[in-house]
């Protein structure tokens, strides 16, 4: 049984899709504590809801940043997290916890990474004026969106998109694909060489690409 730690800023709607596998039991993983730096943050009634731990950490009560991430560091460390999972988590992760979490750390980005990194991810790709975009799972280094992808799913712009429409069609991959990179994790299948992730016994995906049905 993999040991997740989540951490997240806001909604948390992945987190939602990731309690939701594991619930159904295609998920052998448990959430054993939720992180988040906003008290206001929704993710904290889904933990409540599932009964899972969660914890407010302070961004304003460290003296640097290095020092609020190695907090989150002892917090995930002592309670035996395996995973650390980014959904939605609104910051730039910092060298303690990368230190702490070799490797073992994902996140999710709403865009076809190594584009539109950052933020409004989907605003950039509507910006831009490109015909498709998507999502990414990514491991996460030290660079912002930069580390090796996990798996990416395509989702095509429409002419009338607004960047409401366009997200909420992303997400629904979102939805898809985090949870399945996570399992993948937890099968122990997926290979890091250089900035190339291998799914091991992974044929429908050897590409690393879901092509979800278009609507
Ligand atoms: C998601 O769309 C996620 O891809 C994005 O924030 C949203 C969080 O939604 N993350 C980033 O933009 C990170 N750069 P959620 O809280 O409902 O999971």
């Amino acid at each position: 049984m993999l040991k997740l730690g989540v951490l997240a800023s806001g909604r948390g709607s992945n987190f939602q899709a990731i309690i939701a596998e594991i619930e159904k039991g295609n998920l052998k993983a448990s959430v054993e504590i939720l992180i988040t730096d906003n008290p206001s943050a929704f993710a904290i009634e889904r933990a409540k809801k599932h009964n899972i731990n969660y914890i407010f950490i302070d961004p304003k009560e460290f003296p640097t940043k290095d020092a609020f991430f190695k907090r989150i560091a002892d917090e995930l460390k002592v309670r035996g997290v395996e995973l650390v999972i980014l959904a939605g988590f609104m910051r730039i992760v910092r060298k303690p916890l990368i230190d702490a979490f070799p490797d073992r750390i994902m996140n999710i980005h709403p865009a076809l990474l190594p584009a539109f990194p950052g933020l409004h991810g989907q605003r950039q790709a509507l910006d831009y004026g490109v015909k498709i975009s998507g999502c990414t799972v990514h491991f996460v280094d030290e660079g912002m969106d930069t580390g090796p992808i996990i798996i990416q799913a395509s989702v095509p712009v429409l002419p009338d998109d607004t960047e409401d429409t366009l997200s909420e069609r992303i997400l629904s991959s979102e939805h898809k694909i985090y949870p399945e990179a996570v399992r993948l994790f937890s099968e122990g299948r997926l290979e890091i060489r250089g900035r190339t992730v291998r799914i091991k016994d992974h044929p429908e995906i050897a590409s690393n690409i879901i092509n979800p049905p278009c609507r």
